[in-house]
């Protein structure tokens, strides 16, 4: 028995990455495949959670298109000539040159920004006025970039004087303001269906005309902390990945290749599905 990509082996695959493949697809397009693969603290897991690539790319597809009147995504509409039943798992999309930046808002103080504000009273050397405890809402959304890794090493923050450095002064100012456009959009989108998405990351390229991009996938719960909202309280348990990092710090994970737990599995595949049913439906 053949594995469900074969079919896609007479394009060639330019990049695995940790959760998708990417295929040339002719004509500056690619095939993003994504796949069930689950990874953490960059670490890929043989292991897979059956279903988590289709809800993936249709909570991103879902994004895209409600915030294409920000920025011009990714996204091409073609008819795929692929089989039916891998299409779910297929974005076609324009291809770019990936910006080497993560574009990072924060909505509300957690996750490593909260241990680094703990210790020294700033997010990524952004002094704060005013003060915080763990999850709480800042005022504004903080913008807080950091370097997208080569394979194996790990994203560093960076400063925006840093960002303008590596990307230039005009690239920053408009991905910072993009991002934060981005993420009020969705914040209030999300609230009013019962999601909190308290941080995210959007990845940017340039189309072979130099035009921004958004790329990659944005607001699902890889990339996203979410957080539930019900009768006007925050509950703090996640509704993301964070699930699945907590559970291999419980088991004192030793970064080597386990076996998932069905019902860790069954646990993240149905978080993912609340929150894209709350969300989208
Ligand atoms: N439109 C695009 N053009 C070029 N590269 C893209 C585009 N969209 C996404 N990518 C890249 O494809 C890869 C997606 O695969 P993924 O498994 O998420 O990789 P990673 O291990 O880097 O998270 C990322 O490296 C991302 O930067
Ligand atoms: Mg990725």
């Amino acid at each position: 028995m053949g594995n469900l990509t074969d079919s896609l082996n007479k394009y060639n695959l330019l990049f695995k990455g940790k959760v998708r493949n990417i295929y040339d697809y002719g004509d500056d397009r690619l095939l993003i495949y994504t796949s069930d693969r689950i990874s953490a603290f960059d670490y890929v897991f043989k292991d897979e959670v059956p279903g988590k690539g289709v809800l993936l790319t249709k909570m991103a597809k879902f994004w895209f298109n409600k915030t294409n009147h920000i920025i011009q995504n990714h996204i091409l509409d073609e008819q795929l000539d692929i089989p039916e039943n891998i299409q779910k798992n297929c974005m076609l999309v324009t291809k770019t040159k990936v910006l080497p930046i993560e574009a990072i808002v924060r909505g509300h103080l957690a996750g490593s920004a909260w241990s680094t504000y703990e210790s020294i009273g700033k997010v990524n050397n952004i002094e704060m006025v005013n003060s915080y405890k763990k999850y709480d809402k800042f005022n504004e959304p903080i913008f807080t970039p950091s370097t997208k890794a080569e394979i194996g090493d790990k994203d560093e923050n960076i400063s925006i004087e840093q960002m303008q450095g590596i990307i230039g002064v005009n690239l920053t100012e408009k991905i910072q303001r993009i991002s934060i456009e981005l993420f009020k959009f969705a914040y209030n989108f999300a609230k009013e269906r019962g999601v909190i998405i308290a941080d995210t990351k959007f990845e940017f390229g340039l189309d072979k005309d130099n035009k921004l991009v958004l790329i990659d996938e944005i607001f699902t719960p890889d990339c996203s902390r979410f957080w539930l909202y019900k009768n006007n309280k925050i509950d703090y348990k996640s509704f993301d990945k964070q699930f699945f990092r907590d559970y291999l710090t419980s088991i004192k994970w030793n970064n080597n290749q386990i076996q998932l737990p069905e019902d860790i599995k069954n646990s993240l595949l149905e978080k993912y599905q609340v929150a894209y049913n709350l969300i989208t439906i």
